[in-house]
């Protein structure tokens, strides 16, 4: 009732800005790239996915190659204003007209036009269409065409098998980059020893320019949110991101402190210089950084810049209303008469050989009955702090619980950087266990839940999401999307598994950050459990998975994370026994 009575006080501008809001977040949802389907290891891609991946390939700048984006290069021959792509921090379309949204499509249109035509009709065709349809010069997409038929060959030439059974045989197998294929082309042909990372080349320059545009808009989203910027800040880093982006989240905790990395005689990254405030225009925020195990073995030359870093900030002398690394640090030294070295420590990982948070271990195995039992479940098996004492002496490793539960007391928001196209956080277990895990610690220690942020920063438009939207995008366009869950399910057993693996996945967000809607449980029980011809056929391809699914549902109901009609538990109840009694073969 009280929404459709704001809606009549709505004024004509009002109701367009929402339009266009709605209309933002659908084209979103259109655009997303969304696997639909497993891999198959040593089965190559088909046509459709082939084309989704070249586009997305297209739709990026490529230094190395020369090759520019395209739709950059059909907004100039159209003659757009490519600014109008820019969304505001806070997803606010009043920015958006509805030209720049219909500019928008129409570049879109012709991008999957032109890739559509290289793939039938081959580079010099799809170049000549381009040339008339966009006044896109021929040169220019020649260059583009040429990179996605180099791509478009070798993603037809899988050498997945070969290559395992050489491999088998301890025969050779070539090396080369791991990332994924938008972000580095150079990976293909798949099938080959993935190599790592120079930890003393992260952050490259690319990484740490890219770094300062979604910092700026992280914090602007914070400030448009709850009128000032954090006082600190919790970021999840992880290894194989940092890898994939060359250490992208490394660059966005120094841009928050406010310094640069500086190059030595080799142009190794081994050090770190402030950036002026008045360069900065703004204060220096303080991070507290909890690293998983692989970042911690792999970036081992990063741990302890990033605890330079923290220390080169904190011995500024500037006012603390500009300082907030330097005012928490002073503040806790005070309040807990402890020691500057203890009060400092921000670089926070697990035990020297030890690997994750278990968060997601007591949550699948519904081990937990206070919120509290999971926010120091993330603080034990992260308390082991890195960087140097006052001597100078490593810490490896040194256990530090109270100076994590200090340093997270202050912590107004938490923030991870998504790296992968595939790999969203409904789609594994990590997320939640590590962004989801601190935000729950934070909220014990400073009694208030934080602002919880990730920011997506592999589209052309960077975004910063809030942990509810970026939630609310990937049930839409996985979970509840036939065309995803689909073409699961032609995996039979493993796609059913995958289905309820997400479920859980998302319940895993309600448990560490209550950050699911409820309706994304009410149509997941409707989708999956409550259409009768669906729940036969997840009985049938896999009852044990789509057993867990129902049961999950019903959890998620007794822990108060949804709260549906009677009838609506009734019936998920009676799908749980039907499938029980199937898997006892009564059935
Ligand atoms: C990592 O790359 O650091 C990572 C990967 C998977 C889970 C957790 C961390
Ligand atoms: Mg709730």
């Amino acid at each position: 009732m009280s929404e459709i009575r704001e809606q009549q006080r709505l004024t004509k501008d009002e109701r367009d800005r929402r339009v266009l809001e709605l209309c933002e977040q659908v084209s979103e949802i259109e655009q997303r790239l969304i696997p639909t389907g497993l891999h198959v290891f040593g089965r190559a891609s088909a046509d459709d996915e082939r084309a989704d991946l070249l586009r997305m390939v297209a739709s990026f700048d490529r230094p190395e190659t020369g090759a520019r984006a395209l739709p950059q290069l059909i907004e100039e021959g159209l003659a757009f204003n490519p600014t109008s792509h820019e969304t505001s921090p806070t997803g606010d379309a009043a920015r958006l007209s509805e030209k720049s949204l219909q500019a928008r499509e129409q570049v879109e249109a012709i991008t999957r036009e032109a890739v559509g035509r290289f793939l039938r009709d081959g580079s010099e065709a799809a170049s000549a269409w381009l040339e008339t349809r966009a006044r896109v010069p021929v040169f220019e997409s020649l260059r583009v065409f040429a990179l996605l038929e180099k791509i478009e060959t070798q993603l037809r030439d899988n050498q997945e098998l070969d290559a395992f059974a050489r491999a088998l045989r301890g025969e050779y197998i070539e090396p080369g980059p791991g990332a994924d294929i938008v972000q580095n082309p150079a990976i293909l042909p798949t099938g080959r020893n993935t190599h790592a990372v120079n930890p003393y080349a992260v952050p490259s320059d690319l990484a740490y320019a890219r770094a300062e545009r979604i910092v700026k808009l992280l914090l602007e989203r914070h400030r448009a949110e709850h009128g000032r910027y954090p006082a600190a800040m919790a970021l999840v880093l992880w290894g194989l991101d940092n890898i994939k982006t060359q250490g992208e989240g490394v660059a966005q905790a120094l841009w928050l402190l406010g310094v640069r990395p500086v190059r030595d005689g080799m142009n190794r990254v081994n050090d770190v210089e402030a950036i002026p405030l008045e360069q900065l225009g703004r204060p220096r925020i303080d991070v507290v950084m909890t690293v998983s195990g692989i970042f911690r073995d792999l970036f081992g030359a990063t741990m302890g810049l990033l605890d330079r870093a923290v220390q080169c900030v904190a011995a500024l002398d500037e006012p603390p209303e500009s300082n907030y690394v330097r005012r928490n640090i002073r503040a806790r030294m005070e309040s807990e008469s402890c020691p500057f070295e203890e009060a400092a420590l921000r670089v926070f990982s697990n035990a020297a050989g030890n690997y994750g948070t278990n968060v997601n271990f007591m949550v699948m195995d519904s081990q937990w009955e206070a919120d509290d039992t999971l926010a120091d479940l993330f603080v034990t098996r992260k308390c082991f702090a890195y960087g140097r004492d006052a001597e100078g002496r490593a810490l490896e490793g040194r256990e530090a619980r109270a100076a994590l539960n200090g340093a997270l007391a202050r912590v107004e928001a938490t923030y991870q950087n998504i790296d992968s196209f595939e790999i969203g956080i409904t789609d594994v277990d990590h997320y939640f266990e590590y962004l989801g895990g601190v935000s729950k610690a934070v909220e014990k220690q400073s009694a208030a839940r934080p602002a919880i942020y990730l920011s997506d920063t592999l589209s052309r438009e960077v975004k910063v999401r809030s942990v509810e939207e970026t939630i609310r995008l990937e049930t839409r366009t996985k979970t509840l999307n036939p065309k995803w869950y689909e073409g699961m399910l032609k995996h039979g057993f493993r796609g059913v598994a995958e289905i309820e693996s997400h479920v859980a996945n998302t319940f895993g967000w309600s448990a560490t950050a209550d950050a699911v809607d409820e309706w994304v449980y009410t149509e997941v029980a409707e989708t999956f459990l409550l259409d009768k011809q669906m729940l036969e056929r997840l009985g049938q391809l896999n009852p044990h998975s789509a057993r867990s699914l129902a049961a999950r549902l019903l959890e998620a109901n007794g822990r108060g994370f949804w709260r549906p009609e009677a009838d609506v538990i009734e019936r998920v109840r009676e799908s749980l026994v039907a499938l029980e009694d199937r898997l006892e073969g009564v059935a």
